[in-house]
């Protein structure tokens, strides 16, 4: 089962059959107040000169495209993200799991009412996920981590596959046999990895993509070869490529046009069903993203890696409803 659906998730959640996930993983909108936003570009093949000098000589000029963005700013948090959650445990296996990926401004929050809707003794972790990159104010603590709650449905029974996990460097290796240095050591719920490097191959250009490491170690412990993994808070579509990367199957679901386009040029070779919205055609250039002003470091590099593409008209405003969801989800 590989879906990707456009559509708000509080309608398109009750037409997915039940039981189908064993994993559901959310990354909502984390209520920072602001649209998040993120720049994109696009260079084209260009004759004239003074424009930008790419591979093998070949000048380039850099257009502005609309940015990818998505409001973030809700009044009553949990009044929004908890019907939602209830929604989804309907979809999850009997010994599913749930995985709310917070910052600091929300986590507390969303703990007390997850508490209270499962039950404490269903609150298995809350696992820190800490990078190191970017500002660092002067006037408190520089704040560099989120927070990944992790419920189970069943605290008899859920999956977590100790040897699936993947193991850390020791810090002193010296004191540890070789052997125990070779194999690592077991990570805690402490976290460290980097963000999405910004011009690395993983990133779509999408506002709060969220590496792939941190979702896939999720992913390899928390389900098995054939499960299915549900993301009804998809963007660009990284829990999708961590469970296909895996074996595993996924169902994607996002309110905004643009977030399915990205995820469905993204996932397409696992041949997703889209249900909804149809991948709009490409004719141009590549998309490049930056944070703020365009890179310079965006100048395409070889030609092979340069597919066609035109985006611009992948962001028209995000209100379409999915055409007929439940109907992609064969396996
Ligand atoms: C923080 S982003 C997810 C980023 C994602 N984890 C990634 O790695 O790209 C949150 C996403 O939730 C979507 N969203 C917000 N409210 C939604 C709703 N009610 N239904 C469906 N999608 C929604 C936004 O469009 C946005 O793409």
């Amino acid at each position: 089962m590989r879906s990707i659906i456009l559509g708000e998730n509080s309608r398109a959640l009750p037409t997915l059959p039940s039981g189908f996930a064993r994993l559901a993983y959310v990354d909502p909108p984390f209520n920072t107040g602001r649209v998040q936003k993120r720049a994109r570009i696009r260079a084209v093949a260009t004759e004239e000169k003074g424009a930008r000098v790419g591979f093998g000589g070949r000048h380039y000029q850099v257009e502005q495209l609309a940015s990818a963005s998505f409001e973030d700013r809700f009044d009553d948090f949990t009044a929004f993200l908890l019907p939602r959650l209830e929604a989804a445990l309907r979809c999850l296996t009997p010994d599913g799991s749930l995985f709310v990926h917070l910052d600091a401004r929300e986590v507390h929050y969303v703990k007390v009412e997850l508490d209270r809707l499962l039950g404490r003794d269903h609150f298995m972790n809350e696992i820190i996920w800490a990078y190191d990159y970017g500002a660092r104010t002067k006037s408190r603590w520089p704040a560099k981590h989120d927070s990944i709650l992790w419920y189970v449905l069943d605290p008899e029974k859920y999956v977590f596959d100790f040897e699936a996990m993947d193991r850390i460097p020791y810090m002193a290796p010296g004191l540890v046999t070789r052997e125990k240095a070779e194999r690592g050591k077991t990570p805690t719920d402490v976290w460290w990895h980097t963000i999405v490097p910004t011009n690395g191959r993983e990133k779509t250009g999408y506002p709060t993509q969220k590496p792939l490491g941190v979702i896939e170690r999720i992913i390899k412990v928390h389900t098995e070869p054939g499960d299915v993994v549900l993301d009804f808070f998809a963007g660009s579509g990284t829990t999708g490529e961590a469970a296909a990367k895996n074996g595993r199957g996924f169902v994607l679901i996002d309110e905004s046009r643009e977030a399915c386009q990205i995820s469905a040029e993204r996932l397409a070779r696992f041949e997703p069903a889209l249900v909804g919205f149809e991948v709009l055609t490409r004719s141009v250039a590549p998309l490049f993203a930056s944070s703020s002003a365009p890179d310079r470091s965006a100048v395409p590099e070889p030609a092979r890696s340069i597919p066609e593409r035109d985006l611009e008209t992948a962001t028209e405003p995000s209100s379409s409803q999915p055409s007929a969801p439940g109907t992609a989800l064969k396996p």
